[in-house]
């Protein structure tokens, strides 16, 4: 579970900022983690706050991770497939099918938001591409 809020301005701004993304230092430990992982064959499933796709062709700026490109890479390379996200209050699933090893960022809604949806996720064992 990732942590993509930015805080450090916002007592100074006097209002949360709605973007997000991940830290160098956060980065780092991520790969350690997705390293570990891989020697141990399991299967990362992510899952932070800001979405890792595109939802929307409207919104995107404030929703999408902004350095969603570099962490993309990343989960790519170790062979995540699974990214649950939230923020932009839809029920959505994107994908990039274009590509050999597919990943699915899947933003689930908000209680905030009527009517209440929800997803229902069944994971198989052994997750493969
Ligand atoms: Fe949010």
């Amino acid at each position: 579970m990732l942590d993509t809020n930015k805080y450090k301005d916002n007592i100074s701004v006097g209002i949360p900022a709605v973007d997000g993304l991940i830290k160098q230092g956060t980065y780092d430990w991520i790969q350690k983690c997705l390293e570990s992982a891989k020697e141990n064959g399991s299967e990362v499933i992510v899952v932070m706050h800001h979405n890792i796709m595109d939802h929307s062709e409207v919104i995107r700026d404030g929703y999408t991770l902004n350095n969603h490109g570099q962490v993309s890479i990343l989960f790519k390379e170790y062979q995540v497939h699974l990214v649950l996200s939230g923020h932009i209050h839809i029920q959505d699933i994107c994908s990039d099918q274009k590509e050999i090893n597919t990943m699915y960022d899947i933003a689930s809604g908000a209680l905030s938001v009527y009517p209440h949806h929800y997803g229902i996720l069944n994971i198989p064992f052994g997750i493969t591409a």
